[in-house]
């Protein structure tokens, strides 16, 4: 063991007088302290370090170290995700953009919203977050509406960006959110930081009426309400989709949310 390290010791102090030779640019007080440094570190760490990622960047590794995105790194555990964006990053030429929630995004949704979806759902929730395509700040100026997402495209799935000259601003149809930071960006990937969870209406809305600009259900039946709404005319419509959520309130899932909340 103790012979082991004084040769990796030599072997690295070696390494180092042939930068120093190469270079010449080691300051003068360098020689006697820098080997001491160097082999504080174990000798193998580089190369396995280096070889491990395959150069492919790592979106967990990335909202880990940003940190605040402890809820939607889980979802992406979960719902395979991550392993799904890791070899989409080795394979895509086109790249991708992600929308990252917070956590308090995901701490104001409903009790319970989270705990009620399959996990189909869960997954399609955490792919309409992803654009297969790298879209930089200035990109939205010019994308055309809807984006397509990982979750699909189509009237189920409408996702617009709208660029202003202050912000980036983002709509479901049911969530109104903008850009609120950068969490990385390269020329094949870009991470935006979102206060808001992006809901999607096909997961959301499902057991809503269409949204129509129709306020409260008139008191007699009109030729102007749509048919859809035979079923139930008198039912006040709420077109913002917070209705369902509280329909769909389970006491447990209260309890896990919280303590998703309390693991920050
Ligand atoms: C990506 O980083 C996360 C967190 O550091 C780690 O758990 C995961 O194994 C990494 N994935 C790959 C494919 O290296
Ligand atoms: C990345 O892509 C290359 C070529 O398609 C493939 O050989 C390699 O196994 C992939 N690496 C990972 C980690 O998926
Ligand atoms: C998204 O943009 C398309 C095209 O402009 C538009 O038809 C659609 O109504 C928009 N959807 C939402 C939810 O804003
Ligand atoms: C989103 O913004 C649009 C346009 O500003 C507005 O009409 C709509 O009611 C908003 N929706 C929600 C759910 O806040
Ligand atoms: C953009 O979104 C922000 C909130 O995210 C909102 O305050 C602002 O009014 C929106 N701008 C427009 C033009 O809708």
């Amino acid at each position: 063991m103790k012979q082991q390290y004084s040769i990796s010791s030599i072997s690295v102090f070696l390494l180092f007088l042939h930068y120093t030779n190469t270079f010449a640019q080691s300051p003068a007080a360098a020689p006697a302290q820098a080997p001491a440094v160097v082999v504080a570190q174990p000798p193998a760490a580089t190369p396995t370090q280096a070889a491990a990622p395959h150069g492919i960047t790592n979106v967990t590794k990335i909202l880990e170290k940003a940190g605040h995105f402890t809820i939607f790194i889980r979802l992406l555990r979960s719902t395979q995700e991550e392993n799904h964006l890791f070899s989409a990053l080795n394979d895509s030429s086109s790249g991708l953009t992600i929308f990252a929630p917070t956590d308090s995004a995901f701490s104001e949704l409903k009790s319970g919203t989270l705990n009620t979806l399959s996990d189909g759902d869960k997954s399609e929730l955490v792919k309409f977050h992803v654009v297969p395509t790298f879209l930089s700040t200035s990109q939205f100026q010019t994308v055309s509406n809807p984006l397509g997402t990982w979750a699909g495209t189509g009237s189920r799935l409408p996702l617009n960006v709208t660029s202003y000259p202050n912000s980036v601003n983002i709509t479901t149809g049911l969530t109104n959110t903008s850009l609120s930071g950068t969490v990385y960006t390269d020329n094949q990937l870009a991470i935006y930081k979102i206060e808001k969870v992006l809901l999607p209406k096909d997961i959301f809305a499902s057991k809503a009426p269409a949204p129509a600009p129709v306020a409260p259900a008139p008191e007699k039946p009109t030729k102007a309400v749509p048919a859809a709404n035979v079923e139930s005319p008198v039912a006040p419509v709420d077109i913002s989709g917070a209705v369902m959520f509280t329909r769909n309130n389970v006491v447990g899932s209260v309890g896990i949310v919280a303590a998703a909340i309390f693991a920050l």
